[in-house]
């Protein structure tokens, strides 16, 4: 145990903790009866301190080692694939923090926006945090994905973030890059991966489905992550954003009177078209309910209370993107709006609707 421990630099007493916990138990017995490691129990080592090493919670490690579908070999390309993103991460940081650098020494002043882009993907690991006080599973807009998943038994969740949209009668597995989302997934959930949509750690055609929600828009390169959810799945479903409708900016009043700078963070986004194309999807409207019971950006179209309420903002990544004095400036005027009446005024069309079409689109290939 001392000369592996010396070997693999970690210390004894954590070698014990996790022979106590059953994750890494020496099996073989040395000539003077000792317990020792054999080279299997070598190679799983490894494969934990790896994964230890890359923020894996030890539930979470347990799970991946222990997940008979995983050879060694895939193992190695899952944590080479880990690794690879998480060098591109950290270059891109550097350079973000050089920038800044420079930019203070020169005495400019850096937006909010800029501050979190350096963040990248990890977005949701400042902003997460408050995801769950109101992100839910809506049945209505659940039962329309999970339909199109057909028969489907084995499912890749992708952009998972707590799994609000993963089906209970299938056998799903989850990928999601920010450790703050994967801490916050209810226990006994599907087992996750840490992994990006743009580079996913499995082999091609290894589930009957693909899906993706809510989370296409944070991806680096929305077109390559939905080419490799082609490519890992024999099917591919995802939830996401038409912003090819002329005018479709004006679809919710949030946006079309309050709040113009969303047109602005969807401004890189690829079309519904282009997304469909890159992975041969037809695209259905998705309708939200009056009382949709999942607090995303849309769900309060009828309830415009809501939006005042800072809990139920801080659930909306929409928010941190337009940044602090956008966000301000919208809800003192919506707050005034809904106190003079003039938003009820304005939005009297909406109190007869159960369900509207505010851009949100299934894609199913
Ligand atoms: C709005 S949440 C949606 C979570 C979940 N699908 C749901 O519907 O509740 C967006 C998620 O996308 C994840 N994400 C961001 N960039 C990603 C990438 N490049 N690949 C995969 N997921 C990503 C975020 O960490 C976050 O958990």
């Amino acid at each position: 145990m001392g000369r592996v421990a010396e070997l693999a630099g970690v210390s004894v007493r954590t070698l014990h903790h996790y022979d106590e916990i059953g994750l890494v138990r020496p099996s073989a017995r040395t000539a003077a009866g000792y317990r020792a490691y054999s080279a299997a129990d070598v190679e799983r080592l490894r494969e934990v301190l790896a994964y230890r090493r890359l923020g894996f919670g030890l539930r979470e490690v347990a799970e991946l080692v222990d997940d008979p579908a995983t050879d060694a070999v895939a193992h190695l390309r899952r944590l080479r694939g880990l690794l690879l993103e998480r060098r591109d991460r950290a270059d891109a940081m550097v350079t973000a923090i050089e920038r800044e650098l420079e930019a203070r020494a020169r005495g400019q002043r850096v937006t909010p926006e800029e501050q979190l882009k350096m963040l990248g993907t990890r977005l949701y690991d400042a902003i997460g945090g408050a995801y769950p006080a109101t992100r839910r599973t809506e049945p209505r807009i659940a039962a329309q994905i999970w339909d199109a998943l057909g028969d489907a038994q084995t499912v890749l969740n992708v952009g998972a973030g707590t799994g609000s949209y993963e089906p209970a009668d299938r056998h799903v597995t989850a990928v999601e890059p920010s450790a703050v989302m994967r801490r916050q997934r209810p226990a006994g959930s599907a087992p996750c991966v840490a992994a990006a949509a743009e580079s996913l750690p499995f082999e091609d055609r290894s589930f009957d489905v693909a899906m993706a929600v809510s989370t296409v828009h944070h991806w680096g390169d929305p077109i390559a992550g939905l080419r490799e959810m082609r490519r890992v799945a024999r099917r591919v479903v995802v939830l996401t954003f038409d912003t090819d409708e002329p005018g479709w900016q004006d679809r919710f009043w949030l946006t079309r009177d309050y709040l113009p700078e969303f047109a602005a963070v969807l401004a890189e986004f690829p079309s519904l078209a282009g997304m469909a194309d890159a992975i041969g999807a037809r695209a259905e409207p998705v309708p939200v309910p009056w009382d949709c019971a999942d607090g995303l950006f849309e769900a309060y179209w009828r309830r415009p209370g809501a939006y005042v309420e800072d809990h139920v903002r801080r659930a909306m990544s929409v928010w941190t993107r337009v940044g602090p004095k956008a966000e301000q400036r919208a809800v003192r005027s919506l707050s005034e709006d809904l106190e003079s009446g003039r938003w009820a005024e304005r939005n009297s069309d909406l109190a007869g609707l159960d369900a509207a079409d505010l851009g949100l689109r299934l894609l199913i290939a």
